[in-house]
């Protein structure tokens, strides 16, 4: 008898990332779809690694990780954003963000709850919600700031609602929170058992002054909060992948509870090196000008191009409208300029769940200076 399996995510295929790069790769195209730098991270934190794999740190970390990554997460959050972390109870090393997101969520959410997601939405939150069989409810943000919609997501919180989900600065959106939505989002939670996932894995790539507001800044929002971050964004090693939890110790436990059977550990090397990037804070703090840069050359690079750049606040994408190019849906035209004209972006449509069609394409600026004019050189033609 052939064997029949029952899919838990019946309507998932592949990640829009894994097409779009896949068909980059096959038409020999530029690639600004998938977000991940093409130069090499600091030398520095290559060789941190490879001293820490030498001095034998190659055997299973501690479940939360090294304490003294732990010590020096917890300075770093209380230097920026003035909150105390307990580094024994409160913050947890994890392999990403991506599973700190998974875990966060089937630590918390039962079947039934609802959860609040954010469109358009970075792709992993909504498969881990309903594997958790937690039901998804979509809140769009306003086109074409990106801003979030407080009304909206006032009108949809009830007595299901177990979980929202913020992500700032936001990808795919390139906008950034401020006070006014910390206060908004202490509103919208106050007197409920709302728990918020703040996904700041950008918290380090934030532009033209702007301090990123993360939930840490307020005592109510963290007290109901997981704090994702991820060490791959900041450090340009993505492949790494290394992360951070900040949670208060009740949430923290029921996250470890699922933590410490999903994976229990994270690579233990990498704690080291990052460990000793983190004590020199210009490591962290350089990044947003490093990147602002890059935005602004990308920017002035396509002036003379038909597509508008939206203002990107955050994050390492920028978003073009092409409304003044082609009438395509933002799919049938990324693959088009991917196949035709070698160059590959990610179409904003799938990043929301029933494809909605801004004409917007995202690209990811975090290349070398080489690929942006290659990059603009195509797109100035078209
Ligand atoms: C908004 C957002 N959250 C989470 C992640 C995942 O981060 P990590 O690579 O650390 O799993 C990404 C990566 O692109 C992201 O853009």
């Amino acid at each position: 008898m052939p064997l029949i399996i029952k899919s838990k995510l019946p309507y998932t295929g592949i990640t829009i990332f894994t097409e779009m790069s896949g068909l980059a790769k096959q038409y020999d195209a530029v690639n600004l779809s998938q977000g991940f730098p093409d130069f090499e991270c600091s030398p520095d934190l290559r060789e941190a690694l490879t001293r820490a794999m030498n001095a034998g740190h190659n055997q299973y970390a501690p479940m939360p990780g090294i304490i003294q990554l732990r010590e020096s997460i917890a300075t770093k959050t209380e230097k920026l954003y003035g909150k105390k972390y307990n580094p024994e109870t409160e913050i947890t090393v994890v392999p990403g963000a991506t599973l700190a997101l998974f875990t966060a969520i089937a630590a918390i959410v039962h079947s039934g709850d609802e959860v609040i997601v954010i469109e358009p939405a970075y792709d992993c939150y909504v498969p881990a919600i309903e594997l958790c069989g937690g039901v998804p409810v979509y809140s769009s943000l306003q086109f074409p700031d990106f801003s979030i919609n407080w009304a909206d997501i006032r009108s949809k919180i009830n007595f299901k609602t177990k979980m929202i989900i913020i992500n700032s600065p936001q990808n795919p959106g390139t906008s950034a929170i401020s006070m006014y939505d910390l206060e908004q989002l202490v509103a919208v939670t106050q007197d409920t058992n709302i728990v918020v996932i703040s996904d700041e894995v950008y918290e380090h790539i934030i532009f033209d002054g702007m301090k990123h507001q993360s939930v840490a800044l307020n005592d109510e929002l963290a007290a109901r909060s997981f704090i994702i971050s991820s060490f791959g964004k900041t450090y340009h090693v993505t492949g790494w992948k290394t992360g951070y939890v900040l949670a208060p110790e009740p949430l923290m436990k029921e996250f470890r509870k699922v933590y410490q059977y999903n994976a229990f550990c994270s690579f233990a090397p990498a704690q080291w090196a990052f460990n000793k990037m983190l004590q020199n804070p210009e490591t962290y703090l350089s990044v947003s000008p490093f990147y602002q840069a890059k935005r602004d050359k990308m920017e002035q690079l396509l002036t003379p191009s038909k597509f508008k750049v939206l203002p990107s606040k955050g994050s390492y994408f920028q978003l073009l409208d092409y409304s003044a190019y082609s009438v395509e849906s933002d799919y049938e035209l990324a693959k088009r300029l991917t196949i035709e004209h070698k160059i590959a972006m990610i179409p904003l449509s799938s990043f929301y769940h029933n494809k909605k069609d801004d004409k917007l394409l995202r690209i990811c600026f975090a290349k070398q200076d080489e690929t942006l004019i290659k990059a603009a050189e195509i797109l100035n033609t078209l």
